[in-house]
């Protein structure tokens, strides 16, 4: 089953609104596979933005994530990449679809409120700056997967 990265980011947690974002992912149908609240530091913050080196946004960036607690989540199903990219919206809220977490709760692009995994490459390694080992990840199944996942 493929994985993805979630971070709720320092305005989402600021603004009591991390929740309600996760739920969106687990009323979706993906499952959750791991999650803890973790303050990112400084290399964490270089290691998992590390794409985003030398852009103007960089140092503002790396600001931003590290400027308080921060949930990250593991969510896995079907596409779950490419469903958690849809489910958030466009990078840019103005520009994202309403009805997406971006499109409904955000304005800036500096203060988009969730990270989510660009491919399923990415995926593996964001989850193991953020999950290690993987030993809290949790392999899992729900009574209701048969009614998302058509093969299960
Ligand atoms: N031009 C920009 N100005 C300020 N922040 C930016 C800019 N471009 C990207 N960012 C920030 O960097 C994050 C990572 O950028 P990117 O990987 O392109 O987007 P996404 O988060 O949608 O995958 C964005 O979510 C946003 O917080
Ligand atoms: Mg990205």
């Amino acid at each position: 089953m493929e994985r993805t990265l979630i971070l709720i980011k320092p305005d989402g947690m600021q603004r009591g609104i991390s929740f309600e974002i996760l739920s969106r992912f687990e009323r979706r149908g993906l499952r959750l596979a791991g999650l803890r609240l973790l303050q990112v530091s400084q290399d964490m913050a270089e290691t998992h933005y590390g794409e985003h080196i030398g852009k103007p946004f960089f140092e503002g960036l790396v600001s931003y994530i590290t400027s308080s607690p921060i949930i990250a989540a593991v969510f896995e199903g079907t596409d779950a990449v490419t469903a958690a990219r849809t489910t958030m919206g466009g990078t840019k809220p103005t520009e994202a679809n309403p009805g997406t977490i971006r499109g409904d709760f955000g304005l800036e692009i500096g203060r988009n409120v969730v990270h989510g995994s660009d491919s399923p490459e990415s995926a593996e390694r964001e989850i193991g700056i953020f999950f290690g080992d993987g030993s809290s990840l949790y392999d899992w199944g729900r009574d209701v997967d048969s009614w998302i996942f058509e093969d299960e």
